[in-house]
């Protein structure tokens, strides 16, 4: 039955069977401290080939790369290079762990704004693509390139209309400039790459088509472009009920912040049904398929948090209540806000949190505490709407969220207070149940033992 006063998340039975395993996650908070994150590796690596499998049945051949800013993990960037998927990186460290995580350099894209001078150089030396952003990054490659004699590998970032106020790419006049200057230094350019904020399929649409329509004028200027990049920006679906319920605004919330914040939760289409539809319509255009087909083009796309479906949760210990004067109750969590990133927007992490302590696990259905972080900021709320439970939360109990591993978990962590930066659990299913491996040790040897890889 549908609980007016929660959202409650859609939970996959991995994640069931962890919640419900008595004593489980309380033992491995007792190894590692609050809060820490589960990773599931082995769903990353379904999650990919379910990816791989819808984009293959479509009109154009398509490269998948996961985005690695929307999770730390080093066991979900090797579970993805093992189901063999790309990256997208935009730092060194970045490009560190995904060459760790078995990504072929060939399959490594290095996006964001104006790289240093060291990372470009890390890219011609390594062979990995660098998206340009600005005419004056291409020329500091092609510096950087004829001092070195390596061939730089080029995407341009175009801002397309439908982001003309970006600060991200360039318009369609500076980048057509730009891949001129590239030619003369007989630089390569492989082809066109945007991303998008927001989750518009039909944007997706359009901004491909102007690629495609750069790409077909490039041609003719002797720039033989081969592949557009469509960036990421994939809804995916956190919540179990297909709507919002309008009511929530109306639920009791410590302080003005607004419980919202702009993620659609409810989304009723999945990233690979998604990304499907996109290639979809652009190729149900004439004009588009037409330069597909003439230039024999590819799509490049770069998801984050929607392959991370369902692959990790983040778990907080209570310390204890505390009582306001007439004011909203706290549970006071041993955590910070900064592990719970949806909190960057001004906004809660809509799905609703499980308690778990020794009885049991118990889902959401009220809104009688805030959850508070601990440390010395006003503003460290965990969620500020109202939760509640069907037993008195207490000391030591688990507040657990769902499908956290997507930019949620550590996009912001930080040592404030000489914390330690919480730890990743990678979970692996073995015979003896679900055992618990240290994320940054986490390799294929894991991978392949995990009985979760083999279903
Ligand atoms: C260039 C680029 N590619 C991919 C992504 C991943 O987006 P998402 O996690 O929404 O799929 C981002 C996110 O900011 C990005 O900037």
């Amino acid at each position: 039955m549908s609980n007016r006063l929660c959202l409650a998340p859609l939970v996959s039975a991995e994640a069931r069977d962890i919640l419900h395993t008595r004593g489980l996650l309380a033992s491995w908070a007792s190894m590692v401290g609050s809060p820490f994150h589960v990773i599931l590796p082995a769903i990353a690596a379904r999650n990919a080939l379910e990816w791989q499998a819808t984009v293959s049945a479509r009109d154009i051949a398509c490269d998948i790369r996961f985005a690695l800013k929307s999770c730390k993990s080093n066991a979900v960037v090797k579970a993805f290079g093992l189901a063999e998927t790309g990256a997208d990186v935009s730092s060194v460290g970045e490009i560190r762990r995904a060459i760790e995580g078995y990504v072929p350099p060939s399959r490594i894209s290095y996006t964001g704004p104006q790289k240093p001078d060291h990372d470009l150089m890390i890219c011609l030396s390594t062979g990995i693509a660098v998206h340009i952003d600005t005419p004056s990054e291409a020329d500091r490659l092609i510096a950087l390139a004829a001092r070195t004699k390596a061939a730089p590998r080029v995407m341009l970032r175009l801002k397309p209309d439908v982001a003309s106020h970006s600060r991200f790419g360039m318009s369609a006049g500076t980048l057509r400039q730009c891949a001129l200057a590239l030619k003369a230094a007989d630089v390569t350019i492989e082809g066109i790459s945007f991303h998008l904020g927001g989750y518009s399929l039909e944007d997706r649409v359009k901004a491909a088509g102007e690629c495609l329509a750069i790409a077909s004028s490039l041609e003719e200027q002797g720039i033989g472009c081969r592949t557009i990049d469509i960036g990421g920006g994939f809804p995916m679906r956190y919540l179990e009920a297909d709507e919002e319920d309008a009511s929530l605004e109306a639920l009791p919330r410590w302080g003005k912040a607004s419980m919202r914040g702009d993620y659609p939760y409810h989304s009723s289409i999945r990233g690979p049904q998604a990304a499907a539809e996109i290639l979809d319509g652009i190729m149900s255009q004439d004009r588009n398929r037409a330069i597909v087909k003439r230039l024999d083009m590819a799509v490049i796309m770069e998801p984050g948090r929607a392959l991370l479906d369902q692959c990790g949760l983040s778990v907080f210990r209570v310390i204890g209540r505390k009582d306001t004067d007439g004011g909203m109750p706290q549970l006071v969590l041993d955590g910070m806000n900064f592990s719970l990133s949806e909190t960057w927007f001004g906004a809660d992490f809509l799905p609703t949190p499980y308690l778990v302590n020794r009885h049991g696990c118990f889902p959401c259905t009220g809104a009688r505490f805030a959850l508070a972080g601990r440390s010395c900021m006003e503003s460290d709320f965990i969620r500020r709407t109202g939760v509640d439970f069907p037993v008195e939360p207490g000391a030591g109990d688990l507040i657990v969220f769902i499908n956290t591993a997507g930019y949620q978990m550590d996009s912001n962590e930080s040592r404030f207070h000489e914390h330690p930066l919480p730890r990743k659990i990678a979970a692996v299913q073995t015979r003896q149940g679900w055992q618990p491996i240290h994320d940054e040790i986490y390799s294929i040897e894991e991978f392949q033992n995990d009985h979760l890889t083999h279903q």
